[in-house]
């Protein structure tokens, strides 16, 4: 098989990094890549935001199936695009990306289907969503509504800093992704994330992890993507996980199902671990990173064989992959 991945951070070094293990490939392209991935691979500088750039050259080297890394490839229906043309894609629909490409699309499949997450006001303008600050008090959480690079969620101890974030973000801060903000209940416990393979339908538990977001030795230092990551997350139990399988993977799952836009490729769930349970803080249509580094280390099984087999029409086969 010959498959081209699109991305150039440490995730897709990772992702690299295992797909050269298949026994199914033939040739890897990245596009762009980084000097990690040089090494496993051939780097292609392709522009990823031109899609047809990206399907002419699937079309002239004859790319098999094309996997996808990166939030905003997966938000803009690169996958949609791909698969257009007849190629296989790891990577869900723009339809369905919209649970990370909308926090109000997401909050809102929350209300359909009685998924556990924050109570939230959802505002196109900076009277109402003001307005809702101050009945709501602090403390309290602002999210530009689309991507904005992980810069766009502030989590506010004081009227003052939350008032200065919805501020930001009508004044464009985030650009179009704050022309809508959603205004969360703040929800106290401590955070995991979960990884699983849906195929539309079926779903498959990857793992569990952790990043460690703050810049500084100590946890300090300002909040980033992640610095590094371990897994599994201990605190997630058996029983915490089957928990939030049942209440918030697979009410998800069917929901779009249900809607139409099936959720197809890897789905990182963001949980906060409460006193009324695992509540859902936040849903990524990608692989984590840092995460993806840890979970290929644990990861045993083939990792093109789930991306053939949804090709060729298979559905997942309830197994758990990880090394524990
Ligand atoms: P998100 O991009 O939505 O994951 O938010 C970034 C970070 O903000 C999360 O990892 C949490 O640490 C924090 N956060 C987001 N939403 C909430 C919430 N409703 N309550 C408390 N913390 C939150
Ligand atoms: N580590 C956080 C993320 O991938 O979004």
């Amino acid at each position: 098989m010959r498959v081209l991945l699109i991305g150039s951070g440490g995730r897709e070094h990772a992702l690299a990094w295992k797909i050269t293990q298949s026994k199914s490939l033939d040739q890897l392209f990245i596009a762009p890549g980084n000097g990690g991935t040089r090494d496993l691979g051939e780097n292609v500088a392709l522009d990823i935001t031109d899609h047809k750039a990206i399907t002419d050259f699937c079309k002239l080297m004859a790319i098999d199936l094309v996997v996808v890394g990166p939030d905003a490839q997966v938000v803009a229906g690169l996958g949609d695009d791909v698969r257009a043309t007849g190629i296989a894609c790891f990577c869900p629909s723009k339809a369905a990306g919209q649970l990370e490409g909308s926090k109000g699309f997401t909050k809102a499949l929350c209300d359909e289907m009685n998924i556990p997450t924050a109570a939230y006001g959802r505002f196109d303008n900076e009277a109402a969503a003001l307005g809702y600050l101050y009945q709501q008090g602090a403390p309290i959480v602002i999210k530009a509504d689309g991507l904005a690079a992980g810069k766009g969620v502030t989590v506010a101890m004081t009227i003052e800093e939350a008032e200065a974030a919805i501020i930001d973000c009508f004044g464009g801060a985030f650009g179009a992704s704050g022309a809508e903000v959603v205004i969360e209940e703040f929800m106290e416990g401590e955070e995991a994330s979960i990884f699983v393979l849906c195929d539309g339908k079926d779903t498959l538990l990857l793992a569990t992890a952790q990043d460690h977001k703050r810049a500084y030795d100590g946890d300090t230092g300002p909040n980033t993507g992640g610095m590094g990551a371990y897994s599994p997350a201990s605190i997630m139990t058996e029983a915490l996980i089957a928990q939030t399988m049942a209440e918030i993977i697979e009410p998800t799952v069917r929901g779009l199902a249900a809607r139409g836009t099936p959720y197809q490729g890897v789905l990182y769930a963001g949980i906060m671990l409460t006193g009324t349970g695992p509540r859902l803080v936040e849903y990524n249509a990608r692989f984590g990173d840092p995460e993806t580094q840890v979970l290929m280390m644990r990861l045993k099984s083939d990792l093109l064989e789930p991306a053939v087999g949804h090709r060729d029409g298979k559905t997942l086969r309830p197994h758990r992959p990880m090394a524990r």
